[in-house]
C-alpha cells in the first residue's frame, strides 16, 4: 500500500537525534481491533461483558467487530509496512488462546497470532507481543479475577501457551500491559471491566498480577531455546505537588506511590514501598503477599514498556478547603497543568516525559526503556476520501519524540518509540467516539487511510535510516 504523498509539517527533529538502532514501531491490542468476537472459539473476556452493562461504555460500544482486525490481518501488515517502522506490538487475546482461561489451549485461536507473527517477519517486521492488555476470559473473572491469588498461575499457563508456540520467532515478550489500569480502574474505581468498586479487591489485584508476571517470566525463560527479551509496560505520569506546600508534596507523593512506585519498586527492588505499606495497613488492608512472591516478582527482566500520555500535579486540598475527605484519608486531589488539552481533555505535556524517563533512569538504574505507547486523541475530521490532516495529532508526536530525544541527552537509556496507535480502534470506556489512530478507520467501510499525521512519522523515520 503506499502513503498518499500529502503535504508533511515541516516539524522535522534533528538528524542526529536518534542513532541508527533505535526501534520505532506502531502498536495495538487485542480487543481494541481484531472483532470476531465470537469466531474460532473464543468466548467472552471481561471486556465482552463489562460492553453490556448499561452506561458503561459510550454509546454502547463493544468490540464485536472493531477494525475487523482479525479479517484483514494481512491487508493491516501491508498497512504497517508502509509506515516503514522496524516493530509491531500486539496483544494476544487470552481467550482465544485458552478460551476457558484454564484447560486445553484452542489451536484455531494460537492459530491466528502465528499467521499473524509469519506475515510480519515475512514483510520485515520485527513482532513485539503483549500477553495481557486486558482481555482476561470472564471464567475467571467469575472464579474471582485477578484478586484470586489463582489468576496468577492461570496467567502463567496461558503465557506458555503462546511462548510454545511463537518463542521461535518473536524476540520481545512482555507480560502485562498497564497493571495499574487493571488493578485501580477495573477493581477499585469500576470505570473499566470487570467495574467492581473494591478499594481491597484492587490492592488484591495488583499483587496478583505482578505475581502473573514473575511466574509467567520465570517459566518463559526457563523454557527459552534462544535468549529472548521479556519485560513489563507500564502506564506512569509524572506527580508534582500543584503549590511548593508540604500537604501538595505529601500528595504527590501518594499518587506517585499508588501509580508508580506501587509496581516498579516490587518489580526492580523486591519490595513495596514502606510508605505505600503503611497508609495501606492504616487503611486495615495488606497487601496478600506470601512466602517467596517477592522474589518472583523480581525476577530480572530485560527491558521496561514506558506508556506516557501526560503529567499531572497534585493537591492535598480539595475544592473545600478540606485535607481529609469524608473517608478520613488525605486528599490526593488531581490538577491538571495550565496547558492545551486533546480531545480526552488530558493536559500536553512533553516536558514531563523528560522528566519522566530521567527520573526512571536514576531511581530504577540499569534498565533498558522502551517508550511502548504514546499518543493523542483529536476530534478528526476527515475529508471525502477519508483523509485527515492532523496537524495537532502530528505536533503531539514531534514534541514528545523531542522530548525523548532530550531525555536521551539527559543520560536515559531509552531504545525505541512506539506510537499509540496504528489505527483508530475501540477506545474503551470511551467506545469509538475517541480517536487515536494515525490511520483513519472509517467503521461502516472498514476503509483505512493513514493521517498526515502516519506521512510524517513515516518521514520522521525514514531519516534517521539516512
Ligand atoms: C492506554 C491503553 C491503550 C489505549 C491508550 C489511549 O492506557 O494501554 O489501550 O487505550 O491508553
Amino acid at each position: 500500500m503506499n502513503l498518499p504523498t500529502a503535504p508533511s509539517p515541516t516539524l522535522l527533529l534533528p538528524g542526529d537525534a536518534f542513532p541508527p538502532t533505535f526501534e520505532w514501531g506502531v502498536a495495538t491490542s487485542s480487543y481494541q481491533i481484531e472483532g470476531a468476537a465470537k469466531e474460532g472459539g473464543r468466548t467472552p473476556s471481561i471486556w465482552d461483558t463489562f460492553c453490556r452493562v448499561p452506561g458503561a461504555v459510550h454509546n454502547g460500544d463493544h468490540g464485536d467487530v472493531a477494525c475487523d482486525h482479525y479479517h484483514r490481518m494481512p491487508q493491516d501488515v501491508a498497512l504497517i509496512k508502509s509506515l516503514g517502522v522496524d516493530s509491531y506490538r500486539f496483544s494476544v487475546a487470552w481467550p482465544r488462546v485458552q478460551p476457558h482461561g484454564r484447560g486445553p489451549v484452542n489451536p484455531e485461536g494460537l492459530a491466528f497470532y502465528d499467521r499473524l507473527v509469519d506475515e510480519l517477519l515475512t514483510n520485515g517486521i520485527k513482532p513485539w507481543v503483549t500477553l495481557y492488555h486486558w482481555d482476561l476470559p470472564q471464567e475467571l473473572e467469575d472464579a474471582g479475577g485477578w484478586p484470586n491469588r489463582d489468576t496468577a498461575y492461570r496467567f502463567a499457563d496461558y503465557a506458555m501457551m503462546v511462548f510454545d508456540k511463537l518463542q521461535d520467532r518473536v524476540e520481545t515478550i512482555t507480560t502485562l500491559n498497564e497493571p495499574w489500569c487493571s488493578a485501580w480502574l477495573g477493581y477499585h474505581v469500576g470505570v473499566h471491566a470487570p467495574g467492581r468498586k473494591d478499594f481491597r479487591a484492587s490492592i488484591d489485584a495488583v499483587h496478583h498480577l505482578l505475581l502473573g508476571h514473575g511466574l509467567a517470566t520465570q517459566r518463559m525463560r526457563a523454557a527459552e531455546t534462544t535468549p529472548h527479551r521479556y519485560g513489563i509496560t507500564l502506564n506512569m505520569g509524572t506527580a508534582d505537588p500543584a503549590e511548593d506546600t508540604d500537604a501538595d508534596r505529601d500528595a504527590a507523593r501518594r499518587a506517585d506511590g499508588m501509580g508508580l512506585r506501587l509496581y516498579l519498586d516490587p518489580l526492580r527492588k523486591g519490595y513495596y514501598p514502606p510508605d505505600m505499606v503503611d497508609e495501606l495497613s492504616q487503611q486495615g488492608i495488606a497487601l496478600p503477599i506470601q512466602d517467596g512472591d517477592m522474589e518472583i516478582i523480581a525476577e530480572p527482566f530485560e527491558v521496561l514498556g514506558v506508556n506516557f500520555y501526560f503529567g499531572q500535579d497534585f493537591s492535598g486540598v480539595d475544592e473545600q478547603g478540606r485535607t481529609h475527605g469524608d473517608d478520613g484519608q488525605p486528599v490526593v486531589r488531581q490538577v491538571f497543568p495550565g496547558t492545551a488539552r486533546t480531545a480526552m481533555d488530558w493536559p500536553i505535556t512533553p516536558e514531563r516525559l523528560t522528566q519522566l524517563l530521567v527520573r526512571l533512569h536514576r531511581d530504577y538504574p540499569g534498565l533498558p526503556l522502551v517508550i511502548t505507547e504514546n499518543g493523542a486523541a483529536f476530534d478528526d475530521t476527515a475529508d471525502e476520501q477519508g483523509y485527515v490532516a492532523d496537524d495537532d495529532r502530528t505536533t503531539y508526536f514531534a514534541e514528545h519524540l523531542a522530548a525523548v530525544a532530550e531525555a536521551r541527552n539527559q543520560g536515559a537509556d531509552i531504545r525505541g518509540y512506539f506510537a499509540w496507535s496504528l489505527m483508530d480502534n475501540f477506545e474503551w470506556a470511551y467506545g469509538y467516539d475517541k480517536r487515536f489512530g494515525i490511520v483513519h478507520v472509517d467503521y461502516d467501510t472498514q476503509k483505512r487511510t493513514p493521517k498526515q499525521s502516519a506521512v510524517w512519522y513515516r518521514d520522521t523515520i525514514a531519516q534517521y535510516r539516512d
